[in-house]
């Protein structure tokens, strides 16, 4: 494999908490070699960093059937869906607000968003996971704006939003941390950073075939813990932290869970 580049592995994952995968590390491969801070070309329509961000995205793309097979992507169980439902409530304003949804995937936290009355954007790498998203939305008869596009680069311009949404994306980002900041510059002054985050415990012990054949040098490959994310995150939000604990909510999930499951909320 060239170095610089990424594998896309074919293998049917289990569970997808973080993609169409049971382990966050079973994905689209990165070569051995290949470093994601390294990877970055002067021109990013070109060179080895476009070459990866191609094959993340085909890798995302193949998921994207399948992906609401699990029960916290899709949730397809009432219960699942009121619980989700609930939370995101209490996360966001009670008025409709403006919110981009990063790595939207199949959009079914976009679509709750959008029938509490929000102008859903959502943005996600893998075009077939926009088509689901856009699909999702409209049979529901909801409307919503769903772009193919980069979290590290936003395709919607200079545009802010009241707030900005991301469940499970920054664990597979090569700069998480720039990435944070670049959010937190799209939102308007009083807006909001939801982060739906955790680390998995199959990461951990996963010890066998990786997400990405050298993932370990993703800074937040396996999850990042609500410590280490709300360190990140405070120096951006003049408005301050807070964390909540999801992973005792087993509607959630579809089931118990034993892994750290958490929401950070930032106002910045
Ligand atoms: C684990 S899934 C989560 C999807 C959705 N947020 C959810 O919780 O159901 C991760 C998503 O991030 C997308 N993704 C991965 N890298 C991305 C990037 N650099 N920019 C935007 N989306 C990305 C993938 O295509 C995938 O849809």
């Amino acid at each position: 494999m060239v170095a610089g580049s990424i594998e896309v592995m074919t293998e049917r994952r289990a569970d997808p908490r973080t993609g169409a995968s049971a382990d966050p590390r079973t994905g689209a491969s990165a070569g051995p070699s290949a470093d994601p801070r390294t990877g970055a070309s002067a021109d990013p329509r070109t060179g080895p960093r476009a070459d990866r961000r191609a094959l993340i995205a085909a890798y995302w793309d193949a998921a994207a059937a399948s992906f609401d097979g699990e029960a916290d992507h899709g949730l397809g169980a009432a219960p699942t869906r009121a619980a989700w439902a609930r939370r995101l409530r209490s996360w966001l304003p009670a008025e409709p607000a403006d919110v981009l949804d990063v790595g939207c995937g199949t959009g079914s936290l976009s679509l709750l968003l959008a029938e509490d009355g929000h102008r859903v954007t959502g943005v996600d790498l893998a075009p077939r996971m926009v088509e689901r998203a856009r699909g999702k939305l409209a049979a529901a008869g909801r409307a919503g704006r769903f772009l193919a596009g980069d979290a590290m680069e936003l395709p919607t311009g200079e545009e802010r939003f009241g707030v900005v949404l991301c469940r499970h994306l920054l664990w597979t980002l090569p700069d998480p941390e720039s990435a944070l900041r670049a959010w937190v510059n799209r939102l308007r002054p009083g807006g909001r950073l939801v982060l739906i985050e955790g680390r998995w415990r199959e990461a951990d012990r996963s010890g066998g075939r990786p997400y990405v054949a050298g993932a370990d040098t993703l800074p937040w490959c396996g999850g990042v813990g609500a410590g280490e994310l709300a360190e990140a995150v405070r120096p951006l939000a003049g408005g301050g932290v807070r964390v909540e604990p999801l992973g005792d909510e087993a509607e959630l999930w579809g089931g118990p869970v034993e892994d750290e499951r958490y929401a950070l909320i930032a106002d910045v």
